[in-house]
């Protein structure tokens, strides 16, 4: 199964982010605390090349909380700075601005040297659809809103946000990348509603949340659904069977007595969304090892390599 989702608005908006990269300092990158890695767009690491990163884990009330400090060391292994932010009730919000400023701490000592004082720092914000990205930008900038358009070197029209004396915020358009390097980035993408669910069909984007949850969070499924689940799915047929049995659990049954397991598939994933499944997190960090990881498990791999004498 191949699925694409790359409108033509997304690559226009992927233009017009490479036209203002020149005009920032920092990118500010959304991401979605259930799924740090599949929700963080690769296109961004070519676009931004040389700026300061900032990584705002958000949703992360929606997360489990057991991983979220585990998703920001690992970003922050990678050299990004990074916060857990959960944007609808604002919590961690405020501290954003604080990270802003260390991230942008080396061009602002760079301009003092050159004579340059008190010119703010341009912020971009970038994420994926639905990545929660106006709540953000409503919690964070709140009433001191200014909208600065037409700037001297900025495109004309261009909405500029200034959050302060020394910070301007510019927002840019939700957009995805042409093509994910797996299925389940794909799939994922789709669980937490960032592609259309006309796209994928919502019967697979189950089948991988129970590969998951019944993988990770083992008696989640027999909790809520009251199935007897003996193993965990290890492949779609094994989560078809469990699928099944949450139809026959929940009576959603065909004309003629056969599980209806699209309708199951339609709650299952309403369940997970309106977080009656609990908080989950669809992907961990031991699953995309960092190069300093990487280079930790070579080292603890030959140390104990055994010696022929
Ligand atoms: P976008 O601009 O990136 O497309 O996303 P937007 O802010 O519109 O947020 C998408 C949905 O995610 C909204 O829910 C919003 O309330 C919710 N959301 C954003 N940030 C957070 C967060 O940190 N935690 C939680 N729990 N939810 C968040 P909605 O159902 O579409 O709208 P509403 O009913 O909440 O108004």
């Amino acid at each position: 199964m191949h699925f694409q989702w790359y409108p033509g608005h997304m690559a226009k908006a992927k233009k017009m982010m490479q036209e203002d990269m020149k005009l920032v300092d920092v990118v500010i990158e959304l991401v979605d605390a259930r799924i740090p890695y599949s929700s963080k767009n690769p296109d961004i690491d070519a676009l931004a090349k040389n700026k300061s990163r900032v990584i705002l884990l958000n949703k992360s009330d929606m997360a489990d909380q057991r991983y979220n400090n585990a998703w920001k060391e690992y970003f922050e292994e990678k050299g990004y700075y990074v916060a857990l932010v959960n944007s609808k009730s604002g919590t961690g919000v405020k501290q954003v601005q604080d990270i802003v400023n260390k991230a942008c701490e080396a061009k602002i000592e760079r301009d003092r040297k050159r004579g340059i004082l008190n010119r703010p720092v341009r912020a971009m914000i970038v994420g994926i659809p639905n990545v929660g990205k106006s709540t953000f930008i409503n919690s964070f900038v709140g009433k001191a809103t200014t909208k600065t358009g037409n700037k001297p070197g900025v495109t004309k029209g261009k909405q500029w946000i200034r959050l302060s004396k020394f910070t301007e915020l510019l927002d840019t358009p939700g957009i995805l990348w042409p093509k994910f390097e797996d299925q389940s980035v794909g799939l994922k993408l789709a669980l937490i509603g960032s592609i259309n669910d006309n796209i994928i069909d919502t019967t697979t984007m189950s089948l991988e949340l129970i590969i998951i949850l019944s993988s990770y969070y083992p008696g989640v499924l027999s909790n809520r659904y009251g199935i007897e689940q003996i193993i965990a799915a290890k492949d779609l047929k094994e989560a078809s069977l469990i699928l099944e049995a949450i139809a026959i659990k929940r009576s959603c049954l065909l004309k003629g007595g056969a599980p209806d397991v699209d309708r199951a598939a339609a709650f299952l994933i309403d369940d997970f969304r309106s977080t009656k499944l609990g908080n989950i997190t669809l992907e961990f960090p031991a699953q995309f090892p960092t190069e300093k990881k990487e280079a930790e498990l070579i080292e603890i791999r030959n140390a104990s390599t055994p010696t022929i004498e």
